[in-house]
């Protein structure tokens, strides 16, 4: 099962390094996105990213027109007809990736295989929207895409050992380590990152530190590149509060229960980095 052509569904910040990642790896890429303003602005982030690249010697300026060069943005979903892979990365909302994957089983060939980049809903559940349930994983990626170099690749009860193969290879393929799960609330990497970021968040509401002290104790004292507030203000508040409350009402343990200075936190805005303002203030940068 080669993998040469992938589809990605959404080009925020996930979708867009996923994109650019496989296309990196020498596979076309159908990238959609909901209007021709949201595929510009798509286009303009992988632009900057590799344009970094470019400016730090990393890349070549060939080699990122020739990225970019292998990358096509639509608004029709109908482009998808010749995937061997879609990837999505649209919001985290069941229904509306059911919908998507609905849709997706009506255009794309029988050999395509469909993946989410979900960090917290059952994977299963967007399968059983589709008559492919085999043909389905989930590769969930860790931001910033290009440069985490873990993808999870999730296996349901469904998912045949042929696609699992092709997609575990896919993964390797664009540069990722690949550790493999089963379809279990949070994989591996937030079944255990979501308790920690929620003791920060109950620490600096017991007052057992200052939220730099805390940060500077796990970064200094754990070798971590960020500390864990700084880290909730980098994935974004309001994500964080989402994924906990999924697997809060999955395994109904206190661990994942959401602190009430996280909710406060999202209920005034502060959503952490892309907010300007989360634990930290960004308004100035
Ligand atoms: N192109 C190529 N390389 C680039 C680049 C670009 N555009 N931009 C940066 N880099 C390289 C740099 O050159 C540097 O490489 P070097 O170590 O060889 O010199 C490296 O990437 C780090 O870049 P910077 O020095 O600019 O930045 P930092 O050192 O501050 O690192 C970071 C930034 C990678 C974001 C780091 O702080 C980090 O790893 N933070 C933790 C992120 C994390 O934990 N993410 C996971 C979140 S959880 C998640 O996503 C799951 C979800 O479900 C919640």
């Amino acid at each position: 099962m080669d993998i040469n052509t992938v589809g990605v569904v959404g080009c925020g910040l996930m979708g867009s390094g996923i994109a650019q990642i496989a296309s990196q790896a020498g596979c076309n890429v159908v990238v959609r996105e909901v209007d021709e303003a949201a595929c510009e602005k798509g286009r303009g982030k992988i632009d900057k990213f590799l344009g970094k690249a470019v400016e730090k010697g990393k890349m070549s300026e060939d080699d990122k027109n020739a990225v970019l060069g292998r990358m096509t943005f639509t608004t029709d979903l109908a482009d998808f007809s010749s995937c061997d892979l879609v990837v999505e990365a649209i919001i985290e909302n069941l229904d509306a990736k059911r919908e998507l994957f609905g849709a997706l089983d009506g255009i794309c060939p029988d050999h395509t295989i469909f993946a989410t980049n979900t960090s917290s809903l059952a994977v299963g559940d967007m399968a059983s929207a589709t008559k492919r349930p085999q043909n389905f994983v989930g590769l969930h990626f860790f931001n910033p895409v290009p440069l985490m170099k873990l993808v999870e690749v999730v296996r349901t009860l469904e998912t045949s050992d042929e696609v699992f193969d092709a997609s575990c290879a896919f993964g390797e393929k664009v540069g990722k380590v690949v550790v493999r799960a089963k379809d279990s609330p949070g994989f591996v990497v937030n079944l255990l990152l979501v308790p920690y970021l929620l003791d920060a968040i109950r620490a600096l509401e017991a007052g057992v530190a200052t939220k730099e002290d805390i940060d500077a104790g796990m970064k200094l004292g754990c070798g971590h590149p960020m500390g864990p507030l700084q880290l909730l203000d980098f994935v974004g508040l309001d994500t964080t509060l989402y994924i906990a409350d999924i697997m809060f009402h999955e395994f109904k343990e206190f661990r994942y229960s959401a602190p009430p200075m996280l909710r406060r936190l999202v209920a005034s805005g502060r959503n952490g980095m892309k907010a300007g303002r989360g634990f930290y203030d960004y308004s100035k940068k």
